[in-house]
């Protein structure tokens, strides 16, 4: 059956980026005979420009009625003190979904090992990935802005905390069996209430170890010890600023991808970094996050195992190779690396 797969660009390197996961999915799909339909929709700044909004009315509907959506990147300085921001189609975008689950897998490739600013000794090993939940805590709670106080409102359910858990238990058990659950207990309500329902959770799992953290440390036991986590899971907030923190490991966001999964309906696949404004239109932008993001929409959306394993070997091997773009050290120009990967498939 032919899925359908909406396509998101975005801003900045999006659009880029987008076009190199795409080249690569359309090398990769008659391999495993993989059938499939795109249908690009305006999102972000550039839905703002065109129609006002940054998530159209016809653009959450095509989401809707998708087998999987790839999402590149949005947002950029332009909309810093606009009244209306390309972010707020993304949050809109993850709640009207439902993608509560994101999924931000953290490796070390060979070829990069002597790129990342740790040590060697410190990255050898390192294999973990964050679980960060995507559509509560202090994201979506009540933000109030007055000209002398600011407040916003972080609030957790019971079972929103316990279903994020589950998923980091659930991928455990195929890995590692041990999560880390990150809060900040000996402060937040949220966070006693997170740290008890990982309690809770962890009896259905007596084949997982379960050991919690506090944020502030594990922001540094994540430099100094990476290799000691399997599974992290954690709040919104805190996922999202030790994500882009794990991109010190591998040297650069640029090889980051993501997925985020709802109860029901399509999943989502992005990079985890932002529209890179500083290097967009230069045709410099490393597509490898766009890519593996498709790799892994093949495995996650379509259980098409084979054809994410072939684009993850081809991204191998393409380091390997020494195709590095900037951010990697290296000279290669997107295109190169685009092209150099789909050789490799
Ligand atoms: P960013 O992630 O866009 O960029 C941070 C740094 O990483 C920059 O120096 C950039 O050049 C580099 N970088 C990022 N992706 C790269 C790639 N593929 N190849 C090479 N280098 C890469 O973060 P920022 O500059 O703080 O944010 C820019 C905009 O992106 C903001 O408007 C922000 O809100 C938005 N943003 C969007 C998303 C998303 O679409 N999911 C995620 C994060 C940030
Ligand atoms: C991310 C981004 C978004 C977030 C922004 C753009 C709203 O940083 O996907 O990590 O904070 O979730
Ligand atoms: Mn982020």
């Amino acid at each position: 059956m032919t899925k359908k797969i909406v396509t998101l660009a975005g801003d900045g390197i999006g659009p880029e980026i987008m076009a190199a996961g795409l080249a690569v999915l359309a090398a990769v799909a008659p391999k495993i005979n993989f059938a499939y339909t795109i249908e690009a929709k305006a999102f972000g700044g550039a839905a703002i420009d065109a129609a006002g909004h940054p998530l159209p009315d016809d653009t959450l509907a095509a989401t809707q009625s998708a087998d999987a959506i790839l999402l590149a990147a949005i947002g950029g300085p332009q909309y810093n003190d606009a009244a209306v921001r390309p972010e707020q189609g993304l949050l809109a975008l993850r709640k009207s979904l439902g993608l509560f689950a994101n999924i931000r897998p953290v490796q070390i490739f060979e070829a990069l090992k002597h790129l990342s600013p740790l040590k060697a000794e410190i990255i050898e090993g390192v294999d973990f990935v964050v679980v960060r939940e995507l559509t509560g805590g202090i994201y979506f709670g009540e933000h109030t802005l007055n000209e002398r106080t600011a407040r916003d409102v972080n609030d957790y359910s019971y079972e929103e905390i316990e279903r994020i858990i589950r998923i980091a238990f659930d991928i455990a058990r195929g890995r590692g069996k041990k999560v880390t659950s990150v809060d900040k207990q000996n402060v937040l309500a949220t966070s006693k209430l997170w740290r008890i329902v990982a309690d809770e959770v962890a009896k259905e799992y007596p084949d997982v170890t379960l050991e919690h953290a506090l944020v502030d440390s594990l922001a540094m036991k994540m430099i100094t010890n990476p290799s000691d986590f399997d599974v992290i899971v954690t709040e919104n907030l805190f996922g999202d600023i030790l994500s882009d923190e794990s991109s010190v490991l591998p040297g650069t966001l640029g090889v980051m991808p993501s997925a985020s999964h709802a109860e029901n309906g399509p999943s989502l696949y992005e990079p985890i970094h932002g529209s890179a404004p500083d290097i967009a239109g230069l045709g410099i932008a490393n597509p490898i996050s766009m890519i593996l993001s498709v790799a892994m929409m093949l495995r996650d959306s379509f259980g098409e195992t084979t054809g994410a394993a072939y684009i993850e070997h081809a991204v191998h091997q393409t380091l390997l190779a020494g195709v590095l773009t900037k951010d990697l050290g290296g000279q290669a120009s997107l295109s190169d690396m685009t092209e150099a990967i789909i050789k490799h498939l």
